[in-house]
Parts: structure tokens; C-alpha cells; sequence
């Protein structure tokens, strides 16, 4: 599982915590993604790490999540998408076909189906596609009918994409893959791995309209829990947790409130993400925001448009942000 990247989307709540331990509604994001492997029976599974490790090792002292055996792996500098797969995949002892995920893609991808398209087209490599309407941010890929990728296009520019389906970032590899990493140093899977499989015919693809979601942005992080709320995937989640605190006359609507956040009178809270402990001021409006652990918005405040509100920081009285980082500029 790769979960070593910086996270620079969603700075500034990344700068205190990797992006895979931040809270989607009640839990670590690792956790969510560990427990769909596991209900496909993944047992064990090696963390690719590289920033903030400590985050994970002290999470889970004893070494299991979500009922996975954690091992972990971690880099002393950043080796990119595959330098990252080859380096914990030695570490971890791994000599066979094996699974990668990227840590903060949430998915309801069938994993057994994509495990048994790989075997069933003895590929030496499979990624599972997902359809997007603008595929122009991600690694596009056309396929044959039997599932071969024709060619791996990473982001191209707007209206040139030659399909809409996209490298939804779960692969089954063969342990051969990893012979194809140089040693060392910086390599992306998708620049330089998956085009070489591609040019020797080994990487096939298996499309999935399961639901998918990269939390990897301000607005990809709080939709993937208002998805949960409203129930996209499955029944829904309960969006206010019973230790916060909702005082009289305040508005909570279609917004995720975690432990401990206190909302004063007045307020009013709309298609938004409350991190534990953030306190939100007498009539200050929260709007698509997202508002970090320990964070307090001043009253009469308001906060729109994808502001984001780093752990621990305060929004002063009265002011007006929109689309903002706080602190500025991170
Ligand atoms: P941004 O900085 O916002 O682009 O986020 P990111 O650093 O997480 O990069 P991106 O979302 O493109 O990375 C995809 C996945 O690979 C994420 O799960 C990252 O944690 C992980 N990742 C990216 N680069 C590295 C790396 O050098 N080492 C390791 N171990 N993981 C990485």
C-alpha cells in the first residue's frame, strides 16, 4: 500500500498528518482501505512509507489494522510510485503475485474479479480502470476488447484524451514487475513501469464502474464523506458523533461533525467536514469547507468555497474566506 507521499493537495491539513491518517468520519482513511482488502482476504500487507512514518507506526503499536498484518517499509528519500512498490515489496519478502493500492483511493472495486482477470489472462500485470468525466488530471488508458492495454496517456491535455477511463490505482502484479524497478532511485509506475509493460504486451486492464474516489483533494476529501452520509455506498453513516456538541439554534446540514467539535449558537454548518475537537463560533458559517482538528472559526465568521483550515489553527472573528489555506500560503 502506498501511503508515503507528501500530500500537497491537501496541505494545510497534511502538513501535521500524512494524508492516509486523516478521519473520514470515524476512522483513519488506512483503516477504510485496509478493511475493503481484508473483505476480499487480504491478510498482510506492507505500508510503502516514506512521510511522517511515525504517524502510522504509533497508531497501530501492535502491528495490525483492520484485521491486516501490517509491515512496514520505510524510505529514507521519496522513490516515487514504483521505487516505492519494488523497495517495500523486498522488504516485506514478497516473491509472488501481489496487489498494490494507492492509500487514498477509497473503492467499492471488486478485487477478487480483478485478481481472477489477471490470472484468467496470465498477465503480468492488471490495473483496474474507472470512467471519469474529466480525465485530463489522471493516467488514461485504452484497451483492446480482451482487456490489453494499447497505450498508458499520464494527463493529457483537455479534449485529447483518448478514452475516459482511468488508472484507478489498484494493480495485481507479478513478481516479475519488480525486475523491471531500477534500484535506488525515483521511478513512477505510471511514466516509466507500466508504458514498458505496455510496449512488451504484459499489462492488461479490467474497467469497473464500482464506486471510486480519490481523497487526495480539498473536494475529493470531503465528498468522499458526504458520499457516506448520504449513503452512496451502502447504508448510510451517521454524520454527527455523539460526543460533539450542537448548541441551540445552530444549523448542521448535510455536514460531517466529528468527536468532540463544539458548533455555537447561530451557527451554521453546510457541506461540510468538522475534524475532531474544532470549535465553530456563534453565528459563523462553515460552507464546502473543511475545518482541521483542534481548529476554532471565530464567530460571525464565514468560511466558504473550499477553504481548508490546518490542525489546530484559528480563523479570527468576523472575517470572510473563501476558497482560502490557513495559514496562508500553505
Ligand atoms: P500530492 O502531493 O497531493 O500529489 O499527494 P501524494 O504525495 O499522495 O501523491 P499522489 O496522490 O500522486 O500519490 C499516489 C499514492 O502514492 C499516494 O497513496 C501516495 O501516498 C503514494 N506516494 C506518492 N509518492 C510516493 C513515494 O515516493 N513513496 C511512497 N512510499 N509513496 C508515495
Amino acid at each position: 500500500m502506498l501511503v508515503g507521499g507528501f500530500g500537497t493537495r491537501l496541505q494545510p491539513l497534511t502538513l501535521s498528518t500524512p494524508k492516509q491518517m486523516l478521519p473520514i468520519i470515524d476512522r483513519p482513511m488506512i483503516e477504510r482501505v485496509l478493511g475493503s482488502l481484508n473483505a476480499h482476504g487480504v491478510t498482510d500487507a506492507v505500508l510503502a512509507l516514506g512521510y511522517r512514518p511515525d504517524a502510522f507506526l504509533d497508531a497501530y503499536p501492535d502491528g495490525h489494522c483492520a484485521g491486516v498484518e501490517l509491515h512496514y517499509a520505510v524510505e529514507s528519500e521519496p522513490l516515487d510510485t514504483a521505487g516505492a512498490v519494488r523497495f517495500a515489496a523486498l522488504s516485506g519478502g514478497i516473491d509472488d503475485t501481489f496487489i498494490v493500492v494507492n492509500g487514498d483511493v477509497l473503492t467499492d472495486l471488486d478485487l477478487t474479479e480483478l485478481w481472477n482477470f489477471h490470472k484468467g489472462h496470465d498477465a503480468e500485470g492488471t490495473i483496474a480502470l474507472t470512467p471519469v468525466d474529466d480525465p485530463s488530471r489522471y493516467g488514461v488508458v485504452p484497451t483492446a476488447d480482451d482487456g490489453r492495454v494499447l497505450e498508458f496517456v499520464e494527463k493529457p491535455a483537455p479534449g485529447t484524451a483518448p478514452t475516459n477511463w482511468i488508472n484507478a490505482g489498484t494493480y495485481i502484479l507479478e513478481a516479475s514487475v519488480l525486475d523491471r524497478i531500477a534500484d535506488g532511485r525515483r521511478v513512477s509506475i505510471e511514466r516509466e513501469t507500466f508504458p514498458a509493460m505496455v510496449a512488451e504486451r504484459s499489462l492488461y486492464a479490467l474497467h469497473s464502474d464500482a464506486y471510486w474516489i480519490d481523497a487526495g483533494t480539498p473536494v475529493t476529501y470531503l465528498d468522499s464523506q458526504l458520499d457516506l452520509i448520504d449513503g452512496v455506498r451502502g447504508s448510510a453513516e451517521r454524520a454527527v458523533h455523539e460526543t460533539a456538541t450542537i448548541l441551540q439554534g445552530a444549523v448542521i446540514d448535510h455536514s460531517v461533525v466529528m468527536a468532540g467539535v463544539v458548533v455555537e449558537s447561530g451557527a451554521v454548518i453546510r457541506n461540510s467536514v468538522l475534524l475532531p475537537g474544532s470549535r465553530i463560533g456563534a453565528d459563523a458559517h462553515v460552507l464546502h469547507s473543511v475545518i482541521g482538528a483542534g481548529a476554532e472559526v471565530g464567530a460571525g465568521s464565514e468560511v466558504l468555497d473550499y477553504t481548508v483550515v490546518g490542525n489546530s489553527r484559528d480563523v479570527p472573528a468576523g472575517v470572510r474566506l473563501e476558497g482560502a489555506r490557513v495559514p496562508e500560503g500553505s
